[in-house]
């Protein structure tokens, strides 16, 4: 027999997976805000949680800061992450006339509007969601002092206690894992009865289709990768949502470099999937570390199409093309 020859692995792939239309939607902000500003765009926080995209931004002249006070100089260009921010961050971009263009997703400003509806109607807000996560800094940010409160656990549903007579509404991060908010949720409405919905699902289709994905590739995987950042809210629950649904181990990584070795047996089967802000290129890298060892097979595991678009603002989409 060929000695030369690799050993067999089977790859489950994913799809949907990676890029979802609100983070290739940042990343246009920006890269358009280059082009139309030139070099410093000052942008608020990484854009999107991933380190390889945050360097390639960098390259092209993007500055990263926290906050807005980072900014050198006033009337500068700075962007605000797809994550979202709370409304005293516009307010203090006016105050010093910083040209601020907004790159929150459609979908967490969806969220934003449903909990300041709850609030219009008399309600408290209860956040499903993690502490600390920006997305969760800027939906609390969205309303008055004292009507939010956060839940990130079924175990904060039963020590809550609600303010005096007030009705109670609800609205959740957008990455959350579908099956954990259903138990937080199933547990509020069986402590509080009359606890209102927010007006539509707060959390995105790319999360829901990444886990459902997710879902049905992981039965029987020795392992299974999913490509993220570890401060990816999105990319973290989808290593859980594999585990639960029947892969032996799953993990998370950033590239190549993390792939555990030790976990890839010849002749087995792996899956990979990638979370809404890990570019394909990423999983370009794993897919060509596996074949310098492999006889790669591809399996794909497809659960539903996406053609979701969102488009820049109006001033960004009307730049004369340039042909760089
Ligand atoms: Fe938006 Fe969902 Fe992506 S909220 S940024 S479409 S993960």
């Amino acid at each position: 027999s060929d000695l030369s020859r690799k050993p067999p692995l089977t790859v489950r792939l994913c799809e949907p997976r990676g890029f979802c239309a609100g983070v290739d939607r940042a990343i246009q902000i920006v890269v358009l805000a280059l082009k139309k500003y030139g070099a410093p765009v000052y942008v608020r926080h990484e854009i999107v949680h991933n380190r390889y995209v945050v360097e390639g931004l960098k390259n092209m002249g993007a500055v990263f800061v926290e906050e807005l006070d980072d900014v050198p100089a006033d009337g500068q260009p700075v962007v605000f992450s797809a994550h979202g921010v709370p409304k005293s961050v516009p307010a203090a971009a006016e105050a010093r006339q910083l040209l601020y263009l907004d790159a929150t997703c459609p979908l967490v400003s969806k969220v934003h509007k449903q909990a300041m509806r709850h609030v219009r109607l008399g309600r408290h807000v209860l956040l499903i969601g993690h502490r600390g996560h920006p997305e969760v800094i800027g939906t609390m940010g969205q309303l008055p002092e004292g009507t939010v409160s956060l839940i990130e656990t079924e175990a904060d549903v039963a020590t809550f206690v609600p303010p005096e007579g007030m009705e109670l509404g609800f609205v959740t991060q957008t990455t959350l894992s579908v099956e954990d908010t259903a138990g937080i949720i199933a547990a509020l409405q069986a402590k509080f009865p009359t606890l209102q919905h927010p007006s539509t699902e707060s959390i995105c289709y790319a999360t829901t289709n990444r886990q459902d994905a997710v879902k049905a590739a992981a039965p029987g995987a020795d392992l299974f990768l999913i490509v993220g950042a570890p401060n990816s809210s999105n990319s973290r629950r989808l290593v859980e949502v594999a585990e639960r649904a029947g892969a032996q181990a799953s993990a998370l990584v950033e590239g190549a470099k993390d792939i555990p070795w030790e976990g890839i047996v010849a002749g087995g089967t792996i899956a990979v999937s990638a979370g809404a802000s890990a570019p394909e290129v990423l999983v370009d890298e794993l897919f060509s570390a596996f074949r310098e060892r492999f006889d790669v097979r591809i399996e794909l595991t497809r659960t539903a199409e996406e053609n979701e678009r969102f488009l820049v603002m109006r001033d960004l989409r009307d730049l004369p093309l340039t042909v760089d």
